[in-house]
């Protein structure tokens, strides 16, 4: 079969196509044939093992020192059918659709992948697809929906909360508007001058472009701030929190952590860094919003398997709109 094969840490040309030996199925796994995948902010960062909370010195240790060894394929989330079952496995039947996450043995930037027909919490999730999006469109849902969806939960958003959401028109922001939309909260949404009309559209109350305003400098607090961008300063923003409040952050330092023990002694407001725990039961409530069409993914544009390096330079670039695709099917629509 055909895969990207991650070959060094570092730049993007360092994912090369291969041919690689399809996997088969062990009594507990499902054979997917993959159809879409994503490219994320953080498939490019595990690419150059940039990561956060300090992980990259012991992940370097995992996948291998000099250059990546114990995982080989990148891709942490797909949408495909399940074309072989393991002997032990009743719960899919072959010509099943299914969308998840691949969880920490990634591989989804690949025709075929194996997973864990009970697949859940640290292998990842994977759950029927959504019958009314593409197989490009359920691809982008499960690692940043469930990723906002955690959000959500963890500050009960509702009705009468005020919620500004720092790279809104990403893709945890763009499910970020849409979720804290549907559970009744007033939005605020922070991204560049292209994507301010695209958030209004989710939903969004109020937009504000960070190229042209420093809104760090407003009087406006919020209960809840999801922060995804995280390359700025934190305790400048904390200012903007309302007493009470809590402040998400999906990538954060190793200070972060003491700024949150800190905060913990000495504030009200509280900092989260703490990340989805990818269960079915999570990825089964997005499917249900997807299908009742009260969350839809926003896709920016796909690229073919080939081009992988491609795309993940056009992420990096910064600017995309929602999710950036890999489509495994020629003239897949989205
Ligand atoms: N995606 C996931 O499933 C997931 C899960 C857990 C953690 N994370 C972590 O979360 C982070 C964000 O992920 P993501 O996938 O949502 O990234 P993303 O799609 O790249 O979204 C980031 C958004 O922030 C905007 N932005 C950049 N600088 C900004 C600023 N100063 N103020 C306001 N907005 C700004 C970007 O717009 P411009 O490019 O136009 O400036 C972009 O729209 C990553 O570091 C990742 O490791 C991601």
């Amino acid at each position: 079969m055909k895969a990207i094969i991650w070959t060094k840490y570092g730049p993007a040309d360092g994912l090369k196509l291969q041919e690689v030996e399809k996997p088969t199925p062990k009594p507990d796994e499902i054979l997917i044939k993959v159809h879409a995948t994503t490219v994320t902010a953080g498939d490019c960062e595990m690419r150059r093992l940039q990561l956060p909370l300090g992980l990259s010195f012991p992940m370097r240790l995992y996948t291998g020192f000099l250059q990546p060894k114990r995982l080989r394929i990148l891709g942490q989330e797909l949408a495909g059918e399940v074309v072989q079952v393991g002997e032990r496995v009743t719960n899919y039947q072959v010509g099943d659709q299914v969308f998840g996450t691949t969880g920490f043995g990634f591989g989804a930037y690949a025709e075929y992948i194996c997973l864990p027909a009970t697949h859940d919490d640290a292998q990842g999730a994977l759950v029927e697809m959504p019958t009314n999006l593409t197989f490009a469109e359920a691809a982008a849902v499960p690692t940043a929906g469930l990723e906002a969806l955690h959000y959500m939960r963890k500050a009960k958003i509702g009705p009468g909360k005020y919620v500004l959401i720092i790279g809104g028109g990403g893709s945890i922001g763009t499910f970020s508007i849409q979720l804290a939309k549907y559970f009744g909260a007033e939005v605020t949404g922070v991204d560049s001058t292209e994507k301010l009309d695209m958030m209004r559209s989710l939903g969004a109350d109020h937009v504000i472009d960070y190229t042209r305003e420093d809104y760090v400098k407003s009087s406006e607090t919020y209960d809840v701030i999801i922060d995804v961008v995280g390359k700025h300063s934190v305790a400048q923003r904390l200012k903007l929190l309302k007493k009470n409040g809590i402040y998400f952050l999906a990538y954060a330092k190793p200070s972060h952590i003491l700024l949150g023990i800190w905060m913990s002694l000495v504030s009200s407001k509280k900092l989260n860094i703490e990340s989805s725990n990818q269960t079915r039961e999570d990825l089964l409530s997005l499917k249900k919003l997807v299908e009742e069409g009260d969350l839809k993914p926003v896709i920016d544009r796909c690229f073919p398997l080939e081009q992988v390096p491609e795309a993940h330079r056009y992420v990096e670039s910064g600017g995309k709109m929602g999710n950036v695709c890999i489509t495994l099917d020629p003239g897949e629509q989205y």
